[in-house]
């Protein structure tokens, strides 16, 4: 059954408190001050911002559903890079049964048909394999699991790389590598910037990046990889959105791990099989780290009912393929009318993109970014607006990648917008 998150559901003052405005989101109010996730403890998530606090991610309709009185439902939502065909069937049946069988026990406490799932379908041994509350819970063990001295990483990226090395009290450096500016015409970056690295650094890419939407070459990644060895240090990849990409089997960082370089791969499972809300992430690392990135985590941190949606979507190979060849097609479509004259052709620029999501440039000078993502929120359209990720300035949004129709209710929006002279 659909709840229904109207204003009426919040007392006026807690608007205030969670950081909100009549106008919509006010997210640099939070993403410029102090580590304090008390503002936005139950939303607002921000992915981008890795300088600073406030969690303003994408994916909370139910923000502006509080804000408007309109049920969250009624917004569409470009803001999170959740896959549009949803979960798999068998997930789903998957999930209930779980629900009705498995609620009253405890969960298996070593998640042993999860990881077999996961072996067989990244073949990989499952002794390799840790199962987290989502990607960001193993982020923030992976921070825990040793004395690291520093925290490396590639900007802009997302942002929670650097709040969760924060968390475990270390330093971080950015690196700049992704600035739109200097990103190559397709969306492969050959290099990185190598670092001169203290010793027992961690060094996050992702991979492909968000919000930039570029895959890094694996020989850049080797690169690093093998400075990281020399330092007893640990490459982070996340490979969250890599399933996503046509581009896997010659992106992934798994043979490097399987060449025995220190390398620890995380992989979201909650966007490639439309499960945000249930959580559900895995690494995979040589076996001795990924005994102690289990020793970094609760007892039973995944419940039941992820646990085994996740087990049946690792099986189905048919929903990647479809599911690849989808959001290729529907990639292609929505750059295409974006930058089609009809629908705001003069207002945005689309980069090159390997993944599920656009970071997409606002070439009008009468539009910033958080002009444009309150004007399109009344329009119940939700874009990620892109300045918590500081080098970004004012002047980009990230787009999901979603159906058709429901890329013509974005051009739709914008057209309305664009014949209007001033925002
Ligand atoms: C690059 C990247 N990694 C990890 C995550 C977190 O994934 P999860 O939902 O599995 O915690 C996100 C969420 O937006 C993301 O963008």
């Amino acid at each position: 059954m659909m709840m229904k998150m109207g204003k009426k559901n919040i007392p006026e003052n807690n608007l205030a408190a969670e950081g909100l405005t009549v106008e919509g989101f006010t997210p640099t109010d939070h993403d410029h001050g102090s580590h304090d996730h008390g503002n936005y403890d139950h939303g607002n998530y921000d992915h981008g911002n890795y300088d600073h606090s406030g969690h303003d991610h994408g994916g909370n309709p139910f923000a502006h559903a509080a804000l408007s009185g309109v049920p969250y439902t009624s917004y569409l939502d470009f803001s999170a890079n959740i896959n549009p065909l949803g979960m798999p069937k068998s997930a789903i049946r998957a999930a209930r049964k779980a629900l009705a069988e498995l609620s009253g026990h405890y969960p298996e406490p070593t998640y042993h048909e999860l990881r077999q799932a996961a072996a067989a379908a990244w073949e990989v041994p499952a002794e390799n394999i840790v199962a987290g509350n989502g990607a960001g819970e193993l982020l923030d063990a992976t921070c825990r699991l040793a004395a690291w001295q520093e925290a490396v990483v590639f900007t802009p990226t997302y942002s929670e790389y650097a709040r969760a090395a924060r968390r475990a009290g270390l330093p971080v450096r950015c690196l700049p590598a992704f600035h739109p500016d200097h990103l190559p015409s397709s969306s492969l970056l050959k290099e990185l910037p190598t670092p001169e690295l203290k010793p027992r650094s961690l060094i996050f890419v992702c991979q492909p990046n968000n919000p930039t939407g570029t895959l890094v070459s694996r020989e850049a990644l080797a690169v690093l990889a093998r400075i990281a060895a020399q330092k007893e240090g640990l490459l982070v990849v996340d490979e969250s959105f890599l399933a996503f990409c046509p581009e896997e089997a010659a992106c992934s960082s798994l043979p490097l791990l399987f060449s025995g370089l220190p390398v620890l791969v995380i992989r979201s499972l909650t966007k490639i099989y439309g499960m945000p809300g249930l959580r559900l992430g895995l690494s995979i690392a040589a076996p001795e780290t990924a005994k102690a990135l289990q020793a970094a985590l609760p007892p039973w941190n995944v419940n039941s009912v992820a646990a085994a949606a996740g087990s049946a979507a690792l099986v189905e190979r048919e929903f990647l393929t479809l599911t690849r060849e989808r959001l290729t097609r529907w990639r292609v479509r929505l750059v295409k009318k974006l930058t089609s004259a009809a629908a705001g052709g003069t207002l945005l620029q689309p980069l090159p993109a390997a993944a599920n999501f656009l970071l997409t440039k606002i070439t009008s000078e009468h539009w910033s970014s958080p002009q444009l993502t309150a004007a399109l929120a009344k329009e119940l359209v939700l874009v990620r607006d892109c300045r918590s990720f500081p080098e970004l300035g004012e002047r980009y949004i990230r787009l999901a990648v979603r159906r058709p129709a429901d890329q013509d209710r974005l051009l739709a929006a914008l057209t309305r917008l664009t014949v209007r002279p001033e925002p």
